[in-house]
């Protein structure tokens, strides 16, 4: 099986990493193509897959083709490759709300598979999650799957919507969670902390808790309740959130992005 990346800028590197890193494809089964000069020069100084700048040079090889250039070159790259693809090939695209009908539409194919990774699947923490057409085999679902955990984990939804739905959620989530943390090193920078134990006060707690939610079935509600005793301290914290609405402020921020990425979807 050979795998074509087209772009090679932050995530169509992350991908081609991955799936590098995992071994599931060896080098040779691994291209990655982009158009500035620059980045190719790059490219090829790192041994771990093949570089291109002509699509006809690598499209008519691959099996599997990962699109991670911006949006707006979507209609230009799927024109561009459209002689050199052949019916069986299949189409990963990261691109946010570019629609399974519009790369039908544009490269005349039909197996198309697309995905929302989110930040942390640089550093294979990822979460994707990704919806298939019709046209995908069970077999071929299994082998894009694999490769997209090469950066994390993933999930299957069932429609469009929900692509747009974890945008909302772990596509745009890392930023809430650095929205939360710098408020937590603002209040302990106020408190007195310096920077840099401001830094290790807030980062080792979102670790720490998030393992601690990891390692056991509990909900947050439940351990909210766990750390809160009647009186104390953290009850005076959560009471002042709640007090605050900042749960309903929270899930509205989620559908700002959710609403935001549905119109701009519109666009494609
Ligand atoms: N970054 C994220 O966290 C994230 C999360 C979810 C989804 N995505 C999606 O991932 C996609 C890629 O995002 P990114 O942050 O990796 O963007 P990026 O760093 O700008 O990478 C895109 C790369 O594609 C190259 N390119 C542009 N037109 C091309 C063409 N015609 N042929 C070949 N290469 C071409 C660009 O070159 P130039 O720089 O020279 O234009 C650049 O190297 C986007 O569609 C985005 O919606 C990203």
């Amino acid at each position: 099986m050979k795998v074509l990346v087209i772009g090679a800028g932050n995530m169509g590197l992350t991908y081609a990493e991955g799936m590098s890193k995992s071994k599931l494809l060896k080098k040779k089964n691994i291209m990655v193509l982009d158009k500035s000069e620059e980045k190719l020069e790059a490219l090829h100084q790192i041994a771990h897959f093949d570089a291109f700048n002509e699509l006809k040079d690598c499209v008519p090889d691959a099996d599997i083709i990962f699109i991670a250039v911006k949006p707006y070159h979507a209609e230009s790259v799927f024109k561009a490759m459209k002689p050199y693809v052949q019916p069986q090939q299949i189409v990963v695209s990261i691109m946010a709300g570019v629609t399974i009908n519009s790369i039908k539409e544009l490269t005349g194919l039909t197996k198309i598979v697309r995905a929302m990774p989110n930040l942390p699947a640089q550093i294979g923490e990822g979460l994707t999650s990704y919806v298939i057409s019709p046209e995908i085999s069970r077999i071929e679902m299994l082998t894009v799957e694999s490769l997209l955990d090469t950066t994390g984990k993933s999930i299957r939804v069932s429609s469009e919507n929900f692509i747009d739905a974890s945008t909302g959620i772990s596509g745009s989530g890392p930023a809430y969670v650095f929205y939360f943390m710098q408020s937590m090193m603002e209040a302990a920078l106020q408190m007195g902390f310096s920077k840099n134990d401001s830094t290790v006060l807030v980062s080792q707690t979102f670790t720490g808790a998030v393992a601690l939610f990891n390692q056991s079935n509990l909900s947050p509600n439940s351990w909210m309740e766990k750390v809160a005793s009647k009186g104390g301290t953290t009850r005076a914290a959560l009471d002042s959130m709640q007090d605050n609405n900042v749960n309903e402020l929270i899930k509205e921020a989620a559908f700002a992005a959710f609403n935001r990425a549905v119109e701009l979807g519109k666009a494609y």
